[in-house]
């Protein structure tokens, strides 16, 4: 969170700084409105969608998702990192920076990397060279990943020693408490420091930019769990990133594709048989932050879906946030039992190409898979596979596209396309990227859109950010991204002249500072900024307040199953007494 050039210097920078005068020099502006338009630099486009508001003194691309201060941009825009970016502009607003600044200290950020990076030479270098290294070089050999491969993703061993890596990186003058910070080192009862990652084959988790955001650490027996990470730090976030998207961009941008796999070493054997567009999840389901980053290079996803994996219409679901972002989803399902990287291996490229193209788009692959489940000719469960349609449906935002969806929907089912309308009509989905719907059409909302605004409001209205921190926990915000930059925001002292634009510079990874451009942007089209926050509050609220009511209606079904009577009673009463404070809420 910080960084070595003092808060005064960048305040100083920012109170001078035009970001349209800034921009203005790298690309043409056009004004719109309070704002200003342009051709986003970061995407290639034909309709502007690069937005810069000097209010607000930020930019943000609605097309790619990039956005955030005058610093961002420079950052971006020049491919350089903070400190250099402040350098730039002091030198254009004739701010002075003391020349020790640079050179004494570095940020902390990029001494995390340096961290990251180190480790992962040391990991790499003992899988070389170590004799222990015999049984990770003894898996590989098994798995058939090529020599190429393993220095290619710079594969490593940790060593079964307790504290190799932490020593290794003693003698690099290296701090504990930074190692600890990026979850390396672990502090045992004992109160001395611990290498995590032990007897393990290790992955270097890349991010976009081809720097070493965390690890990910294969057991390399049966041990449970199979794998284990590193931690969130300030530079690793989960769901930020995508395993393998370093080495898979461009040939995703070349074919127009990229091909979503769960596993590291699906990534490793596709790219080892000549399949490059690859990128992996990690186990994880998509979020939107993810599908922003590949957005930027296609809008065509393949989709390896494992059919063991249990709940499969939970597990489309989680795809749906592909639809949000417009993106052509196909699904190819491979043969019970294997993942990608068991299918190549077996069967060889060809065959693993040709399913790709094989591949269904989500709504066939859904349709077909509800008609399985359950049967059309009973109207009850018709019922049940019209409104698991609809919803999928009602994601889609492009008007043919759904008009085309409803007739082949109507078709496979025999319902009329009228009837299918206006169900369709009934589920109210707002778009992500038009809350004045909201306030228009005065219809509910949903929580993620709640989320945002509440986001958008407080990151410019103090008042408004005690009011949220009075009526709500961070733990209310179910999206990751969202609640954690309401808790940086809960913790900090912000001065009355401060500026978003200086807050925004707080946030060092790019997908935070997207969000908070894009919401930011967002809530100045609210008329009624004061009324949306309490209506969201209440809304955020409320929602929780139901999942906590659904959570022990389950447990007091499962204690009628177990016949516990004494635990039953508790948990109605609790129940009771929820209800209750909710209907007063709601007065
Ligand atoms: P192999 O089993 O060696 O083929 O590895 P895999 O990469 O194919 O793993 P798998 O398909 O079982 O799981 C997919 C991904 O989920 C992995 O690459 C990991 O990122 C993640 N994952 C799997 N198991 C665990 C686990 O026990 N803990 C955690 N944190 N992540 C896991
Ligand atoms: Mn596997």
């Amino acid at each position: 969170m910080s960084n070595s050039i003092p808060e005064e210097i960048i305040e100083k920078i920012t109170s001078k700084v035009d970001i349209v005068e800034i921009i203005s020099k790298y690309i043409p502006l056009k004004r719109a409105g309070r704002n200003f338009k342009a051709l986003c630099p970061f995407h290639h486009e034909k309709t502007a969608s690069f937005i810069v508001s000097p209010q607000k003194q930020i930019y943000h691309c609605f097309g790619c998702g990039n956005g955030g201060n005058a610093f961002n941009f420079i950052m971006k825009y020049e491919r350089i990192e903070f400190p250099e970016a402040v350098r730039v502009l002091a030198d254009r607003t004739g701010v002075s920076i003391p020349r020790f600044q640079f050179n004494r200290n570095y940020s902390e950020l990029e001494e995390l990397y340096k961290i990251n990076a180190l480790a992962c030479d040391f990991y790499h270098n003992n899988l070389l060279k170590v004799a222990e290294a015999k049984r990770a070089k003894n898996f590989l050999r098994e798995r058939e990943v090529s020599e190429e491969i393993i220095s290619k993703f710079n594969l490593g061993f940790a060593q079964t020693l307790s504290d190799s890596l932490i020593s290794y990186l003693c003698t690099k003058l290296i701090k504990k408490q930074l190692i600890e910070k990026l979850g390396l080192a672990l502090m045992g009862s004992d109160g001395r420091y611990y290498d995590r990652f032990r007897n393990k084959l290790i992955f270097p988790i890349f991010d976009h930019r081809n720097r070493i955001a965390g690890f990910g650490a294969r057991a390399l027996d049966e041990t449970m769990p199979k794998y284990i990470n590193s931690p969130e730090s300030p530079i690793y976030i989960k769901g930020n990133l995508l395993y393998g998207l370093n080495f898979a961009s461009e040939y995703i941008r070349r074919l127009n594709q990229v091909i979503i796999v769960e596993g590291y070493m699906d990534v490793l054997t596709l790219f080892q048989f000549g399949i490059r567009n690859v990128v992996s999840t990690s186990g994880t389901s998509l979020t939107s932050e993810q599908v922003r980053l590949i957005k930027r290079l296609t809008n065509n996803a393949v989709i390896i879906f494992d059919p063991d994996k249990a709940g499969i219409s939970a597990s489309l679901r989680g795809l749906e946030v592909l639809l949000e972002f417009e993106m052509d989803i196909a699904i190819v399902n491979l043969p019970t039992g294997f993942d990608p990287d068991d299918f190549v291996r077996k069967f060889g490229a060809e065959k693993f190409i040709y399913s790709i193209s094989q591949a269904k788009d989500i709504f066939d692959f859904k349709l077909d898979f509800l008609l399985t489940q359950y049967n059309a000719m009973n109207l009850k469960e018709k019922l049940k596979i019209i409104s698991e349609m609809l919803l999928t449906i009602s994601k889609v935002k492009n008007a043919i596209l759904k008009t085309n969806l409803i007739r082949r929907l109507s078709e496979a089912i025999s319902e009329d396309e009228e009837t299918l309308l206006i169900e369709l009509k009934k589920i109210r989905n707002i778009p992500l990227h038009e809350p004045e719907n909201i306030l228009k059409k005065n219809v509910l909302m949903n929580t993620r859109q709640a989320e945002r605004i509440i986001l958008g409001v407080v990151l410019e209205d103090k008042e408004a950010l005690s009011e949220v921190k009075n009526s709500l926990c961070a733990d209310d915000f179910r999206e990751p991204n969202i609640r954690r930059v309401i808790l940086t925001l809960f913790n900090m002292e912000i001065k009355d002249t401060a500026r978003i634009s200086n807050i925004l510079c707080q946030f060092e990874d790019e997908p935070t500072r997207d969000l908070i451009s894009e919401v930011l942007l967002e809530v100045d089209k609210l008329s009624d900024k004061r009324k949306n926050l309490f209506d969201c509050i209440r809304w955020i609220k409320q929602d929780n307040l139901k999942k906590t009511l659904k959570e022990i209606q389950q447990k007091i079904k499962l204690a009628q199953e177990i016949k516990n009577e004494s635990l039953m009673f508790e948990l109605v009463s609790k129940y009771n007494n929820l209800v209750k404070r909710q209907r007063q809420e709601l007065l």
